[in-house]
Formats: structure tokens, C-alpha cells, sequence
């Protein structure tokens, strides 16, 4: 049987882009801005995107277009049987950052659906905080998890790059007519001021601490460690650069966030709602709260609520697929048994997390971050001492002059520099974790 490829090199872009803008750009975002000092976060952010994310999503991809493999498959074959326990890494990650993804799945599709009757206007903070948790929340999470097996059943082409490449145009499209929109609503002047104000004082007081969220952030958001990136680029079937496909990535990736935050932050405080105050969920309790208020209320939180849901389906897909990719590869089973396998595997698992919010915040704040951080970890390491210079080159196949000149600072980074980074938020965040 023949492996899957992209149709075309803009499917694999938007695809990937696809993968990196999800919750992680519009709702983990500007909730960790918010807690984190507004722009002294955004700047450290943006700044381990550019060091440490980019060199990472290489990496992945460099080991997915060499090997044509899933994760498991592509260490061993690149490196022998030992290295599979990185691919298992990957797996591990995948599990558990769909686990609790499909959860808040789920509740977007059921803020979507309640915008359209107007369930939750008269009392949006009792609507919401009842169904966060429970049956209904693992009904809904089935219907999101329903919709990432129907996409990724069509296949790899006629599905995932098929739905990525209407998805992700109508994301920028609608979030920048939102943002606009936000720009004209009385008082918003105060959410840009926030947003975009550096407070100084507060980064040189907590530096560590921001860094730290920055980096787990800067991983979560572009899909690294997980394996998806890697398993996305195993479906490239020409060498071409990849130095550019990941700078696009990238600064989309970053792009799409800013204006998720040009439209939150606006919104809320034009309604008088501070960010970041009563937890994660919070966010959208504010901003349906806010929609009720406001005229076109319906047709507001549908279309808010809907480029919610397109951003989170199509992150959803990306790591469903991780794991759909190495049955279909290592077990030698078809693409339709093994989508209903995962497909039933995450009912199990993400049912747990929808019942359980110990168990969600459990994978959500912690595992999450740790078993990305992980992963990246050793990704790194294998692309910089097991494949070596070699790999690195490979980055820049095509990319011109500038990047041939940086070619060395580019290992040692690689190889060095980075892991050690990620050591070090590793170590810090398990200490967290241990107290
Ligand atoms: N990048 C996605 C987001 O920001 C989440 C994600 C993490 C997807 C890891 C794949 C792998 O929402
Ligand atoms: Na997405």
C-alpha cells in the first residue's frame, strides 16, 4: 500500500497552520497575558517561539520527511530499535493533551449551539458553570471527538488538507472581521492598553516564573513534542525547504494570536469583565456574558464560537492523527479500523477527563506541559547527536545565503543550547509539580 501524501505544498502548510492556531492561540493565550503581566509575557513568548519552538518544529519535521514514518516508526528506522521509546513519548503526549482538547472541544460546540437559542443570556455565569463538568460535558466531548473521526477517516488528503484549507482561511477571515467589530464597541480602548502595555517591573520581579509559562506556551501552541508536526511532515513527498514552511508556520501561528487577543481583550473590557480573573474557564463565561449584552447577540457568539470550534477541530485532527498514523504504519492495519480504535480510546479517556476536574486540570495544567517539554527534549537531542550536522543542513535545503551562514550556531543550538533549556523548564516544572 502506498503512504499518503499532500496534495500540495500549501495543503501541508495550511494543514500544519491548521494544528498550531487552536485553544491554544485563543483561549490558553490570552488567559496566561493576563496572568502573566500582559506584554512583559508576550515578549518572552514571541522570543522562545523564534529560539526555541522554530528549531523544534524543524526538527520534528527533518525526522518526519526523512523517515516517511509515524513517531515510533520514524526513530526506530532513523535510529534504531531503542530510539522507539522517543516515538512512544510522542504517543504518550498525544493522549494526553487530546484527552482534556476534546473536552473544551465539547464545550465549544455547546457554547456554539446554546449562542444560536440564546440558552445561556440571562444568566451566563449559572449556565456555564454548570455544565463545564459531568455527562452533558462527556456528551459533547463524543459529538467534537465525532467530528475529528469523520475528518480524519477521509484520509490524510481528501480529509485533513481538504478540511484545513477551507478551515483555516475562514479562522483569519472571521477573527479579523471580529476584531474590528471589537475595535468599535465603546470602552474597548482599555483592552488594547492592557494587552499592549510592557510592565517592566512586574517581568524583572517574576522572570523565571514567566518564562517558564512562556516556554510550556510557546510548545503547546506550535505543536511540538506531540509528534504531529513530525507526522504531518512524513506525508511531504518532495524535499523542499523547510526553513520556509516553518517560518510561515510560525509567524501565522503568532499572527492568528495577537488578533484572537485584539478581539478578547477589546470585548471584555469594553463590558467591564477583567481578564484573567476565575480560572481558565472564565474566559468564555466574560465573553458570552458580554455577547449577551450586545446587539446581533445571537449572530455574534455563533460566528465567535464557531471560529472557536474550526480552530480547535482542526488542532484536534493533528494529534488524532499521531496515533491513527502509527497503527496504520506499525501494525499494518487500515486507516478505518484504526481511526474507530483511537476514536474509542479517547471516548474512554476524554469521558474520564469531562467527569473528573481533578483529573482534567491534572492533564490539562501539568502532564500537558511536561510531556511536551519531554518530548521536544528528546527530539532535540536525537535530531542533534543521532542524525547530527547533516539534519541541521537539511533545515535550510533551498532557504538561500542567510541561512547557509548560520549553519553552525544552528547545530550547537540544536544540540546544545536548547536541550539544555528544556531541561532546565523541565526540572523547574517538575519541581513545581513535587512541591
Ligand atoms: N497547537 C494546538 C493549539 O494551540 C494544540 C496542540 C498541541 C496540537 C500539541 C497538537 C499537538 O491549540
Ligand atoms: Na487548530
Amino acid at each position: 500500500m502506498t503512504r499518503a501524501t499532500w496534495r500540495t505544498r500549501l495543503g501541508f502548510v495550511l494543514a500544519a497552520v491548521g494544528s498550531a492556531v487552536g485553544l491554544g492561540n485563543i483561549w490558553r493565550f490570552p488567559w496566561l497575558t493576563a496572568t502573566n503581566g500582559g506584554a512583559a509575557f508576550l515578549l518572552l513568548y514571541v522570543l522562545v517561539i523564534v529560539l526555541v519552538g522554530v528549531p523544534g518544529l524543524l526538527g520534528e519535521m527533518v525526522i518526519g520527511r526523512r523517515s516517511r514514518r509515524n513517531p515510533v516508526g520514524a526513530f526506530g528506522e532513523l535510529g534504531g530499535r531503542p530510539w522507539r521509546v522517543l516515538g512512544g513519548v510522542a504517543l504518550f503526549a498525544s493522549v494526553v493533551v487530546l484527552s482534556f482538547y476534546s473536552v473544551v472541544g465539547g464545550w465549544i460546540l455547546r457554547y456554539t449551539a446554546a449562542s444560536a437559542t440564546g440558552a445561556y443570556f440571562g444568566a451566563p455565569q449559572q449556565y456555564f458553570a454548570a455544565i463545564d463538568f459531568g455527562v452533558g460535558a462527556a456528551a459533547f466531548h463524543a459529538l467534537f471527538l465525532l467530528a475529528t473521526v469523520a475528518v480524519v477517516y477521509a484520509g490524510v488528503d481528501r480529509g485533513i488538507e481538504l478540511a484545513t484549507t477551507v478551515m483555516v482561511p475562514g479562522i483569519v477571515v472571521l477573527f479579523g472581521g471580529l476584531a474590528v467589530w471589537a475595535w468599535t464597541l465603546p470602552g474597548s480602548a482599555g483592552g488594547y492598553e492592557f494587552y499592549l502595555s510592557l510592565d517592566v517591573a512586574y517581568l524583572r520581579a517574576n522572570f523565571f516564573d514567566v518564562l517558564v509559562a512562556a516556554a510550556g506556551q510557546a510548545l503547546f501552541t506550535l505543536s511540538v513534542g506531540a509528534g504531529a508536526m513530525l507526522t504531518y511532515a512524513s506525508y511531504i513527498d518532495e524535499d523542499r525547504s523547510l526553513a520556509a514552511d516553518g517560518t510561515i508556520i510560525a509567524v501565522l501561528n503568532t499572527g492568528i494570536g495577537v488578533l484572537a487577543g485584539l478581539v478578547i481583550f477589546p470585548l471584555l473590557f469594553s463590558l467591564g469583565v477583567s481578564p484573567g480573573e476565575g480560572g481558565p474557564g472564565a474566559l468564555f463565561v466574560g465573553l458570552a456574558g458580554a455577547f449577551a449584552d450586545l446587539p446581533y447577540s445571537r449572530v455574534v457568539g455563533v460566528v465567535f464560537f464557531g471560529v472557536v470550534l474550526l480552530a480547535a477541530l482542526s488542532s484536534a485532527i493533528s494529534i488524532f492523527e499521531v496515533l491513527v498514523a502509527y497503527l496504520v504504519d506499525e501494525h499494518d492495519i487500515t486507516r478505518a479500523r484504526a481511526t474507530a480504535g483511537v476514536g474509542g480510546l479517547f471516548l474512554l479517556t476524554g469521558s474520564l477527563a469531562a467527569l473528573s476536574p481533578g483529573l482534567f486540570a491534572l492533564l490539562a495544567d501539568t502532564i500537558a506541559n511536561l510531556a511536551l517539554t519531554a518530548g521536544l527534549l528528546g527530539f532535540l537531542l536525537f535530531v542533534g547527536w543521532v542524525l547530527g550536522p547533516a539534519a541541521i543542513d537539511e533545515y535550510r535545503t533551498g532557504a538561500g545565503t542567510v541561512a547557509r551562514m548560520t549553519g553552525r550556531p544552528w547545530y550547537y543550538t540544536v544540540a546544545v543550547v536548547l536541550p539544555l533549556f528544556l531541561a532546565f523548564t523541565l526540572v523547574s516544572g517538575l519541581g513545581g509539580v513535587l512541591g
